[in-house]
């Protein structure tokens, strides 16, 4: 598998984020609740990851994930953001989120200027179309996590 911790299964409802950023961005993303975030396992590192993404049980997406220190919760906290690559209409507060996270694409970056973090961005969503096309990774897509109820605590492959 492609990182340390992974792949790593997680569902919860979308929250509120701090609202910052994303919108002016053109990326939305979509927030985890601190008790989603605490799940992940602690040798998954901040940094941008990539994977697939349900809304309510729905059809499954690619996505791409920044994991991040939140300085709000005094960096005790780790944020989980999450860029589905689809529109959907409306915003998704409130609604379930499934993903499956397979793989690292690079660490956080301090970028100088809105216009290079969108730079940055664009770039993973194109590295991660093009790795989740690989068979391996290409399989989760149709795992039975995103078909079945099932607790993801109980999922490591
Ligand atoms: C795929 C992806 C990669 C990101 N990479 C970085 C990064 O390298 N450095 C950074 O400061 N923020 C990064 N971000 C976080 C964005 O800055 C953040 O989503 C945006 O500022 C919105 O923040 P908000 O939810 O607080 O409004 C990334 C977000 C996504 C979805």
């Amino acid at each position: 598998m492609s990182g340390k911790g992974l792949p790593h299964f997680a569902v919860g409802r979308i929250v509120k984020g701090f609202g910052r950023g994303s919108k002016e961005l053109g990326i939305p993303t979509a927030n985890y609740s601190p008790d989603v975030v605490e799940n992940l396992p602690k040798n998954v590192d901040t940094g941008v990851y990539f994977g697939w993404a349900s809304i309510d049980r729905g059809d499954v997406h690619k996505m791409v994930m920044s994991i991040g220190w939140n300085p709000f919760y005094q960096n005790s906290q780790k944020s989980m953001e999450t860029h589905i690559m689809h529109k959907f209409p409306g915003d998704l507060y409130g609604a379930e989120l499934r993903v499956v996270i397979v793989g690292f694409l690079r660490p956080e970056v301090n970028f100088d200027s809105l216009e290079d973090l969108i730079k940055g961005i664009n770039g993973d969503i194109e590295n991660a179309e093009k790795l989740l096309e690989n068979a391996d990774l290409a399989a989760y897509r149709t795992h039975k996590f995103f078909t079945e109820p099932i607790d993801p605590a109980q999922l490591t492959s």
